[in-house]
């Protein structure tokens, strides 16, 4: 036996923004967004909606899919940068309201890049037999630490949830092989600042990014012996087009073999790998016994990457 993933489930917010919306609160246009960052809309949650009720949704659906009860839960781990407030954590709040009464339960803090932490400290807890199941959520409301006047960041980013249940899947498949890394040192390209807002020198991101993502894709299929003509499918965090397809020409794999719904949601943090796995679950992107490449990076800086061979 060996940790996998036994369902998955993802949430966002109704309230669709375009670009030609953001037009009208900075000044920006449709084609600078689009030729940047390939981003054409992203979701905001309602005042109302905060963090823990987005990763509640989504964790629903990832134990529907699973088959799994709540009360069969051992550990939720939530990735997140905005929680609804620092203390009692999102995950303590979700083990509350989801009924997961023998759960353990903590925040992973690694900004765009606190999924992969998660899932692979999530992977750690089933491999020694501590844990059955672990529930892992990337989740963020970044709408409420933008800055709204400026334009560098606030057409980027967006809000959501996704869930994965992590479990002992059958011997062969599952989460192969896993990089974690981290820079402190480049911790002043992507921070927030005293004002609550967000902060990114851009250029110096998308340079780690470019480098980054590629190298940790490469690592983790050559740890467990496949070249990179093995993958079957890439979901890399949904931050940015053209880092996506830097890493994806790199991989050398055709465009239909990667996640690319950072167009519909914009950068969503640690909820994008998570939503776009979800989302290629149910679109039939992602079939059994196919190579999977999970690879993110973010504020940190940090990142981290699996290979998992899909399937239970
Ligand atoms: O998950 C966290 C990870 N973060 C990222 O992945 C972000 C990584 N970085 C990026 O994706 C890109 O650096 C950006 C999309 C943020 C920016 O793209 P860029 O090609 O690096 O543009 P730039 O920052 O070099 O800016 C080029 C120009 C500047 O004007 P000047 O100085 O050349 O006159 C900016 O002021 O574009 C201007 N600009 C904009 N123009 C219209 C910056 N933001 C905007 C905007 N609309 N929203």
């Amino acid at each position: 036996m060996s940790a996998g993933v036994l369902g998955t489930g993802h949430y966002v917010p109704e309230n669709v923004v375009t670009n030609k919306d953001m037009e009208k609160i900075v000044e920006t246009s449709d084609e600078w967004i689009r030729s940047r960052t390939g981003i054409e809309e992203r979701r905001y949650a309602p005042d109302d909606m905060d963090t823990s009720d987005m990763a509640y949704k989504a964790a629903l659906g990832a134990l529907e899919e699973a088959g799994v009860a709540a009360a069969d839960i051992d550990l939720i781990l939530v990735a997140t940068v905005t929680p609804d407030t620092p203390f009692p954590s999102v995950s303590n709040l979700l083990q509350d309201r989801l009924g997961a009464t023998k759960a353990a339960a903590m925040d992973v803090s690694a900004a765009c890049s606190g999924f992969m932490y998660g899932m692979i400290t999530a992977k750690q807890f089933i491999d020694t037999n501590a844990y059955q199941h672990v529930l892992v959520i990337g989740v963020e409301k970044l709408s409420k630490i933008t800055d709204w006047t400026d334009r560098s960041t606030c057409v980027l980013f967006g809000d959501g949830a996704g869930a994965a249940v992590i479990g002992n899947v059958s011997d062969g498949k599952g989460i192969l092989s896993f990089e974690l890394g981290s820079d402190g040192s480049g911790g002043k390209h992507l921070y927030q600042d005293k004002d609550d807002h967000l902060q990114m020198n851009g250029r110096e991101v998308f340079k780690f990014a470019v480098r980054q993502m590629p190298e940790s894709s490469v690592n983790v299929v050559e740890k467990i012996g496949f070249n990179k003509e093995d993958v079957d499918y890439l979901i890399p965090h949904q931050a940015n087009m053209r880092i996506m397809e830097a890493a994806r020409e790199r991989l050398g794999i055709s465009e239909d073999k990667m996640a690319t719904s950072v167009k519909k949601y914009g950068n969503t943090s640690a909820a994008s790998i998570p939503i776009a796995l979800s989302e290629s679950v149910k679109d039939g992107k992602i079939k059994d016994n196919d190579l999977v490449v999970l690879v993110g990076f973010g504020g940190g800086l940090t990142w981290g990457a699996v290979a998992l061979r899909w399937g239970r």
